[in-house]
């Protein structure tokens, strides 16, 4: 299997992480126990992140960035950064996949939300807002799906807020959806990724 790193140099905190997820999904496979498996290894690739330099940091101006960091061919696995301006927040969003979130830079609140319609009716969701909660620096929240999947960050730092997320997909190539609550609309998006020119090529068959 070929993945890739696209951050340089890869330091040893970063590999480790990669071959204790292999070690773990061999272990899960087929279990309910990969999230909580993880935690673990993604509080030791955070217990220092001076390892995400300062280019996987960077803001675009008017929008969510999301600096790629590693992708596995799989594809169950990408480790990514974003990035969300001051003053800015993403749009209320899925994922469609588990994984851990880390906040290492600024201050975020995020809102987390429950989809209450079965998805039957095109472009339509009902989604009722079930918290919204400071999140600290240095703090991982985690996302499930499908029940704890949907969310929406806001940056409530006068600086630009960066979290590390650890998801098993390749977010960037997956088409999932966005929401707006108010008028019950929802849309499906690619995300793609900052760093990469047409944010598919690896991970997608
Ligand atoms: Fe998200």
């Amino acid at each position: 299997m070929s993945d890739a790193y696209y951050i340089e140099p890869v330091e040893p905190v970063l590999r480790r992480f990669v071959e204790d997820f292999r070690n773990i999904v061999a272990r899960e496979r087929g279990k309910s126990g990969l999230l909580d498996a993880l935690k673990a290894p993604t509080e030791a690739l955070l217990y220092d992140p001076s390892w995400i330099t300062e280019a996987f940091r960077q803001p675009v101006p008017d929008t969510t960035a999301s600096w790629a960091v590693y992708r596995s061919q799989d594809p169950d696995l990408c480790i990514f950064s974003m990035v969300v301006p001051a003053g800015s927040m993403t749009r209320v969003h899925n994922h469609l996949t588990d994984g851990w979130v880390g906040l290492v830079q600024g201050a975020q609140v995020e809102r987390k939300y429950v989809r209450r319609d079965r998805g039957d009716r095109e472009g339509y969701a009902e989604l009722e807002l079930l918290s919204a909660d400071p999140i600290r620096l240095g703090e991982l929240t985690w996302l499930k799906h499908p029940d704890e999947d949907i969310h929406q960050v806001v940056t409530v730092s006068d600086t630009p807020s960066v979290s590390l997320h650890v998801l098993c997909n390749d977010l960037g190539t997956v088409e999932r959806q966005s929401f707006d609550p108010e008028v019950h609309g929802v849309e499906n998006f690619i995300s793609g990724y900052t760093n990469i020119a047409g944010g598919a090529g690896i991970g997608k068959p």
